[in-house]
């Protein structure tokens, strides 16, 4: 299993770089991510969450597959904005509402090194957003207000003296 980065670690603030070599060393990363995405009940887990500063990341979410997303870009969003309740294996046990767009078209390559483009929507498209950010070194933390950043740090940290 793979571990989970937290708050703190300066690779979750890391810019990504994209991957040029699709080979077995990369299908065991991702297999390695699903792995560790489902064993942690998340529903999407990014490169630099496992330490791999590189642009890919997992995700599923109910009803779905599980989707592997390398060198991933949005190529479009909708005018319609929504606010979604997000949370982050990297920050847990909080949650803050983020506005984002409601549907998004992601371009991105597979495994085998094939690209295709998806229209994504609701959920799908809440965690790929997500999940992109982390390869820019973005928290969903990062999208609230200063005050409520402030906020939800504090009560972090407070869980975390708790569990530690
Ligand atoms: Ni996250």
């Amino acid at each position: 299993m793979l571990d989970i980065l937290t708050l703190g670690n300066e690779t979750l603030r890391k810019k990504c770089a994209t991957i040029a070599v699709f080979d077995k060393k990369l299908e065991d990363l991702a297999v390695a991510m699903i792995d560790s995405m489902h064993a942690n009940d998340g529903i999407g887990l990014a490169g630099p969450q496992v330490g791999v500063e590189k642009r890919l990341f997992v995700c599923h979410v109910p009803e779905d597959e599980p989707r592997i997303f390398i060198n991933p870009d949005i190529i479009g969003t909708s005018q319609e904005i929504s606010p979604y309740e997000e949370g982050c294996l990297s920050i847990p046990g909080v949650y803050s509402e983020v506005m984002r767009p409601e549907s998004i078209t992601v371009q991105a390559w597979s495994l085998e090194g094939k690209p295709f483009k998806i229209d994504a929507h609701g959920i799908l498209a809440r965690v790929i957003q997500h999940e992109i950010d982390h390869l820019k070194g973005v928290l969903f933390i990062d999208h609230l207000t200063e005050k409520k950043r402030q906020r939800i740090i504090t009560v972090y940290e407070k869980r975390q003296s708790k569990i530690s």
